[in-house]
């Protein structure tokens, strides 16, 4: 059988922060990984060109429970939709305990990936269809399928959007936390075709909005969620990528962050630089017993940061509301 797949792992105290809390970041590059390799192996079931699945888009996810260091991630993989040139994937994330057996499931994501020829990798392959259990199984994965289209049409990249540096900047200010990182793109980052895995970026976007939310809050924090992020451009090996943060808005118990991913083709020169993905991190601030706690209250110094710190209340109004209501369907 083609279409499931599964990987585990022990959790180690390099997947965790300092209280031994898993990141977010290194679940959300397992989960990729799953989905790339169920990806690829899908598209390859034909008998075209060879071909590697690239991340085009990931749904908004949440962190349902904490994942601590020893506890074994299982992570478990499901083609759930095919369209010509794209695979939705399910993934869901389940901890265990293999001290006491307890499993929790900590998250369900469903991934959307292209594939590209190994010949030429710019050309997108054919994706060969699954067989759905019913007409209505079908139906509702094209429901998906043109609700995410419709989505990524609505979508602005936000290609002008710079993260300036502040000189002297006050506590709780936009400034104050916000925060960068700049990577070489290795090997190592890659994958087969040579571009950056989706889950090897979303791991530093996290590592960026991570070290935002705590220069905020300056206590233990966790990613509780993650905005669904669509990748735009494939990033090649030899980039430099500079992985940027800010502080976007504030509500009692959670800080959203945006992340900015950018391109430079060091080698490559004459393609210019490129935004790469944007995308929204929202985190919790903890205490000692892992209770969340209130966090400062961002103070807005200019009109762009009040804009997107309305815009982040209606992002945050939003997925509340629709939080609350995946609850009562479930009870
Ligand atoms: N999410 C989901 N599916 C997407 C998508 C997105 N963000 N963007 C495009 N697609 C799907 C389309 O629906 C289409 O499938 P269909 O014909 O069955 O409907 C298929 O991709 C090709 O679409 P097309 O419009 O021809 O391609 P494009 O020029 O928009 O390129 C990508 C889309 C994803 C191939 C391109 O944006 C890309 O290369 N992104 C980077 C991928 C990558 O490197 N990922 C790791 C990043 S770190």
């Amino acid at each position: 059988m083609n279409s499931q797949y599964q990987l585990s792992r022990i959790m180690r105290p390099d997947d965790a922060n300092i209280v031994g809390n898993v990141h977010g970041g290194t679940i959300l590059k397992m989960i990729e990984e799953a989905g790339c390799i169920i990806g690829t192996r899908h598209c390859n079931t034909q008998s075209g060109d060879r071909c590697v699945a690239a991340l085009a888009r990931v749904e908004r996810t949440d962190f349902l429970h904490p994942m601590f260091i020893g506890e074994v991630a299982h992570v478990s993989a499901e083609i759930s939709y095919t369209s010509k040139h794209s695979v939705e994937v399910q993934v869901n994330v389940l901890s265990e305990n293999i001290l006491t057996g307890a499993k929790k499931v900590t998250n369900k994501a469903a991934l959307w990936y292209v594939p590209f020829s190994i010949k030429n990798m710019d050309k997108i392959v054919d994706v060969p269809p699954i067989e759905y259990s019913s007409p209505e199984v079908e139906e509702e994965g094209k429901k998906r399928y043109e609700s995410q289209k419709m989505d990524r049409f609505e979508t602005k990249e936000r290609n002008g959007e710079l993260i300036n540096p502040v000189s002297i900047p006050e506590p709780y200010t936009v400034g104050f936390s916000q925060s960068s990182l700049i990577h070489l793109v290795g090997p190592s980052d890659c994958t087969l075709l040579g571009f950056v895995h989706g889950g090897v970026t979303m791991k530093l976007m996290d590592e960026v909005a991570g070290i935002v939310a705590v220069r905020h809050c300056k206590t233990n924090i966790v990613t509780a969620s993650v905005d669904a992020i669509n990748f735009h451009r494939k990033i090649m090996k030899g980039c430099v990528i500079t992985v940027s943060g800010r502080m976007t808005f504030t509500s009692n118990k959670s800080m959203e962050i945006e992340v900015f991913v950018d391109a430079d083709p060091l080698v490559e020169a004459e393609q210019g630089k490129f935004r790469a993905v944007t995308a929204f991190f929202t985190y919790i601030s903890l205490d000692k017993e892992n209770r969340p706690l209130p966090v400062p209250p961002l103070k807005l110094e200019v009109e762009d940061e009040q804009k997107r710190f309305e815009e982040g209340k209606v992002r945050y109004l939003q997925n509340k509301a629709k939080r609350l209501a995946d609850k009562e369907r479930q009870q």
